[in-house]
């Protein structure tokens, strides 16, 4: 199977590198960091993971779609901010068979692909692990958790089990969903509640749980996601979300969260696909979110400094 994985952060490179050791895979990096590109040339991706430091040689970098060319699977990992331009600029490795799949975090980027691969060629999906970009090719695996994969249409079709197959022989848990609705708005949930908190206070994910006043917004931002996906009928996966996010605090409690790390790196978060996606969904169902709108604001302000 040929994989390319669009967008080779820290989360590309964990899932290229993995796959990268499934017998038979061929994976491509695509990712428009040149200096990043060459070190994973030269020595691999290497991923600091409880305390060893392995290299992942079987991969190869590259910035142009067109070296790599039409893929069976592609993986998108570009931050949501990106994933419209980035789909539209890696087309040579989207031929008419290529399967696209997203892992990405926020709403709206099963739309995006959509838009550009067809509607029978996208899967979605949600990943519990944690990752850090450390520099160039090198990688921290910050926390270890689900990945879980769907056709969009509920189906358990031959090429999903196939993918999760891979997945799994890649040593990544992986389940099969008929509801990837609901799947996409359990991780939404656990961004809304981790990603705008790290950001603004710069605490890891697990230290968030250490502090009563950012646990009360962390549960109260939560709840007023829940409260506009019931509202819209979507059929969350775990009962009580809070205490699932909690968990994912725990899971991941060393990792830097992906906006923690852009505030960090000075780069554009995806806060309008995440709390903001939630304030704008409430609108539409005419449920308040405050705390979502004032979490939204403030990571508007730290982006402009
Ligand atoms: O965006 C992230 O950092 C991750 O989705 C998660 C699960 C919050 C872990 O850091």
């Amino acid at each position: 199977m040929k994989i390319a994985i669009i967008g080779a952060g820290a989360m590309g490179c964990l899932y290229g590198a993995r796959l990268s050791t499934v017998p038979g895979v061929e994976v491509y990096l695509l990712d428009v960091w040149k200096e990043h590109v060459d070190a994973i040339n030269a020595s691999g991706v290497l991923m600091e993971e409880q305390g060893d430091l392995v290299a992942y040689t079987n991969v190869k970098a590259g910035s142009s779609a067109e070296d790599a060319g039409p893929c069976d699977l592609a993986v998108i990992f570009v931050k949501s901010t990106l994933t419209s331009a980035a789909v539209k600029s890696n087309k040579a490795v989207l031929g008419p068979e290529t399967i696209a799949l997203t892992l990405q975090n926020g709403l709206g980027n099963i739309e995006l692909i959509r838009e550009v691969v067809g509607e029978s060629n996208v899967i979605a999906g949600t990943t519990a692990h944690g990752a850090t970009m450390l520099g160039p090719g090198k990688i921290r695996h910050a926390g270890s958790g689900k990945t879980i994969i769907g056709e969009l249409n509920g189906a358990t079709t031959q090429r999903i089990r196939q993918i999760a197959q891979v997945l799994q022989e890649a040593g990544m848990e992986t389940e099969l969903s008929d509801n990837v609705l609901g799947l996409v708005w359990d991780k939404l949930l656990v961004n809304v509640g981790i990603n705008a908190l790290t950001g603004i206070t710069r605490l890891l994910n697990g230290e968030l749980l250490e502090h009563p006043e950012i646990v009360e917004l962390l549960e109260d931002a939560v709840s007023e996601g829940r409260d506009v996906a019931l509202a819209q009928g979507i059929k969350l996966g775990f009962p009580d979300p809070v205490a699932h996010t909690k968990e994912v605090c725990i899971a991941t409690a060393t990792n830097k969260s992906s906006m923690l790390q852009d505030v960090l790196n000075h780069k554009k978060t995806e806060i309008d696909m995440i709390n903001g996606a939630i304030v704008r969904e409430g609108e539409k169902v005419n449920i308040a979110t405050p705390v979502n709108k004032t979490l939204t604001n403030l990571i508007k302000f730290i982006e402009k400094q």
